[in-house]
């Protein structure tokens, strides 16, 4: 490609824009922060002084994201939580607030989803989705509202979304509506919570591959030729990326963006020709045979 360099690489890991001790003496509550971005994402705003709590199913993700917080010398707290539980909400917040105090930040980060063509996809597969990446993520939001409320105290959260919550995708329909619905969510909670000092954004992460991802994930993944090369900026997103962004939106620096979505993608989700590649169905895509009812 003639001239072409691409976006230029970020600067590495363990460097920050923001001051040293942003976040010291604030608690923030990341949600799936065992495994891949909600890790990274912990990491960035551990390494700028904050205590974390990490929230998730599997003891296997809580001992990783407790170690990777330690060896930042993070104060850590892991709790073990279904985010499709109310009352397991409750409670890790209950343990977050005796801990350390109550979170003055939110990352609703956790999500499912799996490749299924949308006429192979049981109702259970689609409630377990919609389940987790959009019920669970209001219950995390209603449960920190409500204290923050209850306390008279401001906070912020930030939901990690996706781009095919505008643009659908195929292959992914329940995770696409899920966080479709995540984004409007966003819209809504900010004006609603913003006179009572809460601050209420999305970030959507572009490609970030990553050891973590689920075998479904990474299986699909490797379905796409070179990842570089398919993106205009002529490579994947680096994972301290999307950490720096989390923590510019919850830091006091970003106090009047509320109600934004802030895409970090290298301006992938806007690649569009008017005569795009040829039309493969879902289920070829994936290497289904024909449909079976
Ligand atoms: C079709 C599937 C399926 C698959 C599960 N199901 N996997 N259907 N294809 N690959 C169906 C099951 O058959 C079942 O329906 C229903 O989904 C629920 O499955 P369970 O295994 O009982 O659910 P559960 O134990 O609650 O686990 C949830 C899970 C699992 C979503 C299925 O994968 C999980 O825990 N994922 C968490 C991590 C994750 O998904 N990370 C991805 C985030 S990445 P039936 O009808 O049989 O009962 C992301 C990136 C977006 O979002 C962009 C990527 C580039
Ligand atoms: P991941 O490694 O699979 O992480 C998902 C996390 O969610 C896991 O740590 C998992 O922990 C947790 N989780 C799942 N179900 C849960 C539940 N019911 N209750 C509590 N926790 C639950 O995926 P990732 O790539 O880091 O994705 C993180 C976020 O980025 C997601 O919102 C995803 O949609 C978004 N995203 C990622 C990409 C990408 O390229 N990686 C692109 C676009 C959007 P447990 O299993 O321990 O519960």
């Amino acid at each position: 490609m003639t001239d072409a360099i691409g976006l230029p690489p970020p600067p590495p890991v363990g460097e920050t824009a923001l001051k040293p001790g942003t976040f010291a003496g604030e608690t923030v509550f990341v949600t799936g922060a065992g495994t891949g971005l909600g890790k990274a994402i912990a990491a960035e705003f551990a390494r700028l002084g904050a205590s974390i709590v990490i929230a998730s199913r599997k003891d296997e993700h809580l001992e990783a994201g407790e170690a990777a917080m330690k060896a930042l010398g993070a104060p850590v707290l892991t709790v073990t939580c279904d985010i499709r539980e109310p009352e397991d909400i409750a409670a890790a917040f209950e343990a977050a607030a005796g801990a350390f105090g109550l979170p003055g930040v939110l990352i609703n980060n956790a999500a499912a989803n799996f490749p299924v063509p949308a006429e192979d996809m049981s109702p259970n597969a689609w409630r377990t989705v919609v389940d987790i990446t959009l019920n669970g993520t209001f219950f995390c939001a209603r449960e920190f509202g409500r204290r923050h409320l209850a306390a008279g105290t401001p906070g912020s959260i930030v939901n990690i979304g996706a781009s095919y919550a505008w643009t659908g995708g195929p292959g992914f329909a329940h995770s696409a509506a899920a966080k479709a619905g995540v984004k409007n969510l966003t819209e809504s909670l900010a004006v609603e919570w913003g006179p009572y000092g809460i601050q209420v954004n999305s970030l959507v992460p572009g490609l970030f591959p990553h050891e973590d991802m689920t075998a479904d994930i990474q299986g699909n993944l490797q379905r796409t030729n070179d990842k570089d090369v398919c993106q205009p900026a002529l490579r994947v997103g680096q994972r301290q990326e999307l950490g720096w962004a989390a923590t510019f939106l919850a830091s006091p620096y970003a106090r009047f963006i509320s109600g934004h979505t802030l895409v970090v993608d290298g301006a992938n989700w806007q690649r569009r020709l008017l005569t795009n590649p040829p039309v493969v169905t879902v289920r070829d895509q994936m290497g289904k045979g024909p449909f079976e009812p």
